[in-house]
């Protein structure tokens, strides 16, 4: 079985991960501290993360998402994904925004 490394910053927890889990899970199983109010049915963005590192191993964002992700204005990045949404498929360093400042 394919396993990942996955680096979350800025606590710099590091996770090992399956192929095609997703990284909201991978988060969640650790005790990440990644907010996701929509449950990750693909609704809220509060599960935003910024990739650092292995961003173009993973698969295109669907509509949805790509959606979801506009929502997010000013405070989105060119490696800009959702958590619940993205399927893990290589080592990935991840960083976690600063959620609070999404509300100014
Ligand atoms: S948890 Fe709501 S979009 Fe990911």
């Amino acid at each position: 079985m394919t396993q990942y490394q996955v680096t979350f910053l800025p606590s710099n927890q590091v996770v090992f991960a399956r192929k095609g889990e997703k990284l909201l899970d991978v988060a969640l199983r650790a005790q990440v501290n990644l907010d996701h109010v929509c449950g990750g049915s693909c609704a809220c963005a509060t599960c935003h993360v910024v990739i650092k590192d292995g961003f173009h191993h993973l698969e295109s964002p669907d509509a949805d998402e790509v959606e979801r992700l506009q929502d997010l204005g000013r405070h989105l990045f060119a490696t800009s994904r959702l958590a619940c949404q993205t399927e893990i498929d290589a080592d990935l360093i991840v960083e976690i925004p600063d959620h609070y400042s999404l509300i100014s």
